[in-house]
């Protein structure tokens, strides 16, 4: 397997990247998001949400159509990214259970001052951590019992970096992480193998790994 490569930018951050990203994710946010919201719809779940790295704002807003009672927190470093999110969910009218807090997945204080949630979720942001560890420990704190843990990434796999993508889809695959790699992180938390499933969707370079706080 190829080695992985960090990725150069953690937050997405100044106009001009908040820009680029937003124009290359408008108009695809249904394939985009197609294996992540099947899932989400399996989950069947309510209550408290917190989301992680929502940039834009393109699944908050999806998210907050489908479960209108549910209270959504969305944590996201970028000041550019949470006024474009803003902005968006205000476009659409689901604005009103949902707020941002600005500030890192890795950051104590914050994740501490958060609360407990039903559902932790974060779409394509994991390759960008510069602390997965610490990030996935808080993470987990932070699950109500039954609560689950839903992270939703690119899969790093060989044959992707023989497809003609863009420069920033590519050093996002090489920073993606292999489902082994994943396993590792979640060992050294003392999660057990029979606690969470990875599951790579169609086409194959995603992935999702799932798990529930059951308690023990
Ligand atoms: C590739 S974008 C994905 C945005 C959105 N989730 C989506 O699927 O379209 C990654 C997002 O994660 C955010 N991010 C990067 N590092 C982060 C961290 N340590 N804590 C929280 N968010 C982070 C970035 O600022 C950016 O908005």
């Amino acid at each position: 397997m190829t080695k992985r490569i960090p990725h150069r930018e953690e937050f997405i951050e100044g106009v001009q990247s908040v820009t680029a990203y937003v124009e290359s994710h408008r108009d695809n946010a249904a394939s985009h998001f197609r294996a992540f919201l099947k899932e989400f719809d399996n989950l069947d779940c309510d209550g408290r949400f917190l989301e992680i790295g929502p940039g834009p704002g393109f699944l908050t807003a999806l998210i907050a159509e489908k479960k209108p009672k549910a209270q959504i927190t969305a944590l996201e470093p970028s000041s550019e990214m949470i006024e474009f999110a803003q902005n968006h969910l205000q476009s659409r009218g689901v604005n009103g259970n949902v707020r941002f807090i600005r500030g890192s997945v890795d950051d104590s204080e914050v994740m501490g001052s958060l609360g407990e949630f039903d559902l932790v979720y974060s779409t394509f942001s994991l390759h960008h951590w510069k602390k997965p560890n610490t990030a996935w420990r808080y993470l987990f704190s932070k699950l109500k019992k039954n609560g689950t843990l839903f992270i939703h990434d690119l899969k790093r796999v060989p044959w992707l970096y023989h497809v003609p993508f863009g420069k920033r889809m590519l050093d996002s695959i090489r920073a993606a992480y292999t489902p082994d790699e994943i396993s590792d992180m979640l060992m050294t938390m003392g999660i057990a193998r029979n606690q969470y499933t990875i599951k790579t969707p169609f086409p194959y370079f995603w992935m999702s790994v799932l798990i529930r706080n059951n308690g023990n």
